[in-house]
């Protein structure tokens, strides 16, 4: 009796949808949108010291009709739009130009950065695609005999704009990742940065608060704190240290 129910009503069902047109809704090719970009897709291979990345997508208006972008949304904090003040009405052929500009200090290797547009026909989404080069060789040469007359020089001059600005505004995860990462998580680790997951003693907040703020005398690990010519404030040193005593091993690995 309950089988012969539920197969009469799902043959109810189809027959409604058949005459609603849901099979021929699903066939149909979804219709162009109105506004076409001369590319979805831009790469560029910019300079080491360029820091960023600069991009320029061209719109045209396609339709007879005005079309409002509501809204652009970067893929990522590190991506920002220029465009006319939203929302913005192109009128039927108007053309029109939004730049994108990406910031790959700290990244390496390919990546991939999305602008995303909004209008009332449908998501778009234009792609920025960097190659971001290694640092030449004779550069970081000099950068490291410079760090090693004075390990705070990281933080001054240009340096600062690489080793102190990414600090501004972060906390936890993501400060360690701009500022700690640099050194300690980057593909070509030089040779006298230490693996921070390899625990060579016991390591408790203390441990990582003494070496955050102070680094080491001698080396090239500078002292991050304010009082010691670094760019971290104090509730910036505890939420570094609350996610390295989470997230790094906290003895030595016994055999
Ligand atoms: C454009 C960004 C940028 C600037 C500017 C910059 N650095 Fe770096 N620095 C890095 C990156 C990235 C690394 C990680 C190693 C790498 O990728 O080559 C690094 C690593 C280092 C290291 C660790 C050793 C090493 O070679 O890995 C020291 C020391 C250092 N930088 C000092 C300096 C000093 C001193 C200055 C200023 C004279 C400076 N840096 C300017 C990006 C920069
Ligand atoms: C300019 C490059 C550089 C930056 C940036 C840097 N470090 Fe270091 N760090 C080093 C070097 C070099 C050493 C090795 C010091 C030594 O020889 O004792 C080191 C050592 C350390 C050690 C000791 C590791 C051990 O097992 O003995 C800790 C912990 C540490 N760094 C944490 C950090 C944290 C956290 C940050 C971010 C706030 C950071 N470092 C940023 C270069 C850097």
């Amino acid at each position: 009796m309950n089988f012969i129910q539920t197969a009469w009503r799902a043959i109810w069902l189809a027959a409604v949808c058949v005459a609603a047109g849901c099979a021929r809704q699903a066939v149909e090719p979804a219709p162009a949108h109105p506004l076409v970009w001369d590319a979805m897709k831009k790469s560029a291979s910019p300079k080491f010291e360029d820091g960023m990345a600069r991009f320029e997508f061209h719109v045209t208006n396609t339709s007879k009709y005005p079309v409002k972008i509501w809204q652009i949304r970067a893929s990522c904090g590190c991506t920002t739009w220029e465009a006319p003040r939203m929302p913005w009405t192109l009128a039927p052929g108007e053309k029109g130009t939004v730049k994108g500009i990406v910031d790959f200090r700290g990244k390496e290797g390919e990546i991939a950065k999305d602008l995303l547009i909004s209008t009332v026909e449908g998501y778009q989404t234009l792609m920025m695609v960097i190659q971001v080069p290694l640092m030449d060789p004779a550069m970081r040469a000099q950068n490291q005999v410079l760090a090693a007359a004075n390990r705070q020089a990281v933080f001054q001059g240009e340096c600062a704009v690489c080793h102190a600005v990414p600090a501004e505004s972060r906390f936890g995860p993501d400060l360690f990742e701009a500022v700690c990462g640099v050194c300690h998580q980057a593909k070509h680790q030089a040779s006298m940065v230490p693996d921070l997951n390899v625990a060579k003693e016991q390591r408790d907040a203390a441990w990582w608060t003494r070496w955050v703020e102070e680094g080491r005398e001698g080396t090239l690990m500078p002292g991050f704190a304010k009082k010691r010519g670094g760019p971290l404030d104090d509730s910036q040193v505890e939420s570094l240290v609350e996610y390295l005593v989470a997230t790094f091993p906290k003895e030595p690995k016994k055999n």
